[in-house]
């Protein structure tokens, strides 16, 4: 849909933001914009969600359960060029379609449009810079999970801020004042690599989380998963400490700590849990809901980074490489989740020297 452009690059004083990829994230993030009514929204995606949005409108569940419907209005069409006249536009799209999706953007996007990259992994930004040389890119972390139901229902199941990259120009407090209004927590780091970083070893739970086939909630709370998801840690703060590479706190807790954490006994880790993150019982990784819908995973973005990293130091990277692999093989088989229990996953990644872990 086209939107008439207004010489303040606004549309009643409001910035002009678009979403491309809008599925969880990018629905619940545009939908905020939209019910705030603080940012003119036009969101673009597929033709079965545009069609379940014009069913049954969009509706946004918080964490306490609170529902409500975004914006009956909202703009949500399959065409990208309803994107040409956007000050901002949010990319949503999985890490794996930014290339082809930057280079249909290149011809669309007014040079000068600003382009947020709203994803998990370490290169979207880069990749988008490459396609979209005419438009300011700016690196974004959202450090909330957010699932899709059906109806066009977007319930976000646990807490946390959106982190982005510290900008001086005036045009990208207007988009970070946007959020802030719609009620969304904006985090401003000066250097958002190592928050990345962090992410990418944070989000290394991805796997275990889509392998096991069980909420997150469930798998954090087993022991036995916790220690399959220590031992990925571990091996990942290993590889970036041998490159060099810095990483952050997350939510004020160095990662090393949080290994240490995961590997307490469950009661300790669940009050643990209950002081730093609020977490829906129903919550699943995008990478759960990626196998459960039978489409490729970002495994190569977030284990698959590890695994790179360590080869191009001439060290390997043998439990994550593994992951990597089961997450393909259940790719290749199409049938949602194996619903691996711990012991299993265990003995796939590691069969000579699986530990005995109980379950206390
Ligand atoms: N979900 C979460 O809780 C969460 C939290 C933090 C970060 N993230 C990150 O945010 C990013 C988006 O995740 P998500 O869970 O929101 O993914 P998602 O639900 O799969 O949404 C992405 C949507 O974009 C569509 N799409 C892909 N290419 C497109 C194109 N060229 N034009 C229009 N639509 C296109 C996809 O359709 P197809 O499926 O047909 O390709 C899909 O519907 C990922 O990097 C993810 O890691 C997600």
């Amino acid at each position: 849909m086209e939107m008439a452009a207004s010489s303040a690059g606004m549309t009643d004083g409001r910035p002009r933001i678009g979403v491309i990829g809008a599925g969880a994230v990018g629905c619940y993030v545009g939908g905020r914009l939209a019910a705030g009514a603080v940012a003119d929204v036009t969101l673009v995606g597929r033709q079965w969600l545009a069609d379940a949005v014009v069913d049954h409108g969009m509706t946004l569940r918080e964490l306490d359960h609170d529902d409500f419907v975004a914006a009956k209005d909202i703009r949500f069409g399959v065409d990208m060029q309803a994107l040409s006249s956007c000050d901002v536009v949010l990319c949503c799209v999985k890490s794996g379609d930014t290339a082809n999706t930057a280079a249909q953007l290149a011809g669309i996007l007014r040079p000068g449009a600003i382009v947020v990259s709203l994803q998990n992994g370490l290169r979207n930004g880069d990749t988008l810079r490459v396609h979209l040389p005419q438009n300011p890119v700016v690196d974004a972390i959202v450090d909330f999970n957010v699932i899709m139901r059906d109806h066009a229902v977007f319930q976000r199941t646990t807490s946390g801020p959106l982190t982005v990259e510290t900008k001086s120009e005036p045009q990208h407090q207007v988009w970070v004042d946007a959020l802030r209004a719609a009620g969304l927590e904006v985090v401003e780091v000066d250097a958002i690599e190592a928050e990345q970083w962090t992410k990418l070893l944070v989000n290394l739970n991805n796997a275990i989380n889509a392998l096991a086939g069980v909420p997150t909630r469930e798998m954090i709370l087993c022991r036995p998963y916790r220690s399959v998801v220590a031992m990925l840690l571990d091996e990942g703060l290993d590889v970036l400490e041998e490159a060099g590479v810095r990483t952050a706190k997350f939510r004020g807790v160095p990662l090393r700590v949080m290994s240490f954490i995961l590997k307490l006994p469950t009661p300790i880790v669940r009050l643990v849990i209950a002081a730093q993150l609020r977490m829906d019982p129903e919550a699943r990784t995008s990478m759960a809901q990626d196998l459960e819908r039978r489409r490729l995973t970002e495994v190569d973005f977030l284990n698959g980074e590890i695994v790179s990293l360590a080869e191009s130091n001439s060290r390997d990277a043998p439990l994550n490489r593994r992951i990597v692999e089961l997450i393909h093989e259940a790719e290749r088989a199409g049938e949602g989740s194996p619903n691996l229990d711990a012991k299993a996953l265990l003995q796939g990644i590691r069969p000579q020297h699986a530990p005995a872990v109980t379950d206390g």
